[in-house]
């Protein structure tokens, strides 16, 4: 359990609440610190839950009425946060060198989004514990499994929630598969091999349609490359589903010549489980993003495709022996991920798993439970990238 962290109003004594037989209500103010890129799909699924929070948060059992608000942003970069702020109107707003810390020492905060270059989480993350407020944290949490351990520290020594932004842990499609697996695995046979490969646009180059920072080329700022920094979710994805990895074997290349900055990885990951997966990620500067995943049963085939620019992002299909092939339906996944974490359905286009991992943050802080993706897991898929960088870097094959 963890103590909760909120203003109370109308009215706070409770004897007076059950003689009116009224709830008391628990207000959540959050802040967001970093209003780039990532912030924009944050702000958007908080105002959605701030909207739907009353259909949202409407457990019979619950002794209070829960009602999260966006209510600051802050940024070291003012036009950033006034440009948010337009789109987003808030209550408060903080710029400047000393935004993020302004905005932790606001007493009206409860909760905060560390959504800043990966430098800066691990900083923000133990102020902000400290000052007794809840976090959610990007990926990757730190630059080291080690400086994440001081953040796990910081959650148990402060009691607070810490959230880490491992989205794909929120992804319909992947819990779905999860359950889909297991439920074939006497029709499909053994899952023997999965070939995965993720491809995008040099995320460092600037005004570009996705990424229009350049901090991604620093390794002050990103410590590493592409596999740090963006085939994390994949492989933090694919341990959520096959479990712990046994060993790894890399091959990592800095073709742009940027140091530290890996933009070609070739790796062979052993599963405990005996699955064999190969990934090969690159950055490059072809006009395409893609991600693709290929699942090879003893009488299956399986294919996931995540496309960002396509409007359906993204399609699965699978193929038993002879049968013909079939699609899996987004809306099916989506509605038993929601049951399956109670959540009711809301009259809006949700976007995606940045919608549901926001809701299981500000969830698991209303209900005062620990958050269901901990840094425990931020800090082993770190372990296994840091693997893959000592097996390049000696020739070997790493045992986790
Ligand atoms: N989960 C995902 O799918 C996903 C996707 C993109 C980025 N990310 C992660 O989110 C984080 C931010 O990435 P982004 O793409 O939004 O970057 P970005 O460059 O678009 O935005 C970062 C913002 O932080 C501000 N900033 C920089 N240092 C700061 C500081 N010390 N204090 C306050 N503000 C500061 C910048 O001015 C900028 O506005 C990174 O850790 C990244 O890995 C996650």
């Amino acid at each position: 359990m963890v103590p909760g962290h909120f203003t109370c109003m109308e009215p706070q004594d409770s004897t007076e609440n059950e003689k009116k037989g009224k709830k008391e209500v628990r207000r959540l103010n959050v802040g967001i610190i970093g209003c780039g890129g990532i912030a924009q799909n944050h702000v958007f699924s908080m105002s959605l839950l701030e909207n739907n929070a009353r259909k949202i948060w409407k457990w019979k059992e619950a002794p209070f009425k829960f009602k999260p608000k966006l209510y600051a942003l802050a940024d070291i970069d003012p036009k950033q946060v006034e440009n948010l702020s337009t789109h987003f109107p808030v209550k408060k707003i903080y710029k400047g060198s000393t935004a993020g810390y302004d905005l932790i020492a606001d007493p009206e905060v409860h909760a905060i989004f560390v959504l800043v270059p990966t430098s800066d989480h691990l900083d923000y993350v133990l102020k902000a514990a400290e000052a007794g407020k809840h976090v959610f944290c990007e990926k990757p949490l730190a630059f080291t499994p080690e400086d994440v351990d001081k953040m796990i520290a910081a959650r148990e020594e402060y009691g607070v929630v810490i959230q880490a932004g491992l989205v794909m842990r929120s992804a319909p499609q992947i819990n779905y598969l999860k359950q889909f697996f297991e439920e074939k695995r006497e029709k499909w046979g053994q899952l023997t091999n999965i070939i995965f490969r993720d491809t995008q646009e040099k995320p460092y180059k600037g005004a570009e349609e996705v990424h229009n920072s350049t901090w991604r080329k620093d390794k002050d700022k990103a410590h590493a490359g592409i596999l740090f920094e963006h085939t994390i979710h994949d492989m933090d994805g694919m341990i959520f589903t096959l479990g712990e990895i046994e060993s790894v074997y890399a091959k990592i290349k800095f073709v742009a010549g940027i140091e530290d900055i890996e933009d070609s990885v070739a790796a062979i990951i052993s599963f405990k489980n005996g699955v064999s997966l190969t990934i090969n990620s690159m950055w490059n500067d072809i006009d395409y993003s893609q991600r693709r995943y290929e699942f090879f049963f003893e009488n299956a085939y399986l294919t996931i495709i995540v496309d960002e620019r396509d409007k359906k992002a993204v399609d699965i299909r699978y193929k038993y022996l002879k049968e013909e092939e079939k699609i899996l339906d987004d809306g099916g996944m989506d509605q038993m991920f929601r049951e399956g974490i109670g959540m009711p359905h809301i009259n809006a286009e949700v976007p995606g798993p940045y919608y549901y991992e926001d809701l299981r943050f500000l969830d698991a802080i209303a209900r005062e439970k620990p958050a269901e993706v901990t840094l425990e897991f931020g800090r082993y898929v770190q372990k296994v990238i840091e693997a893959c960088y000592t097996s390049s870097k000696e020739g070997r094959v790493i045992h986790l």
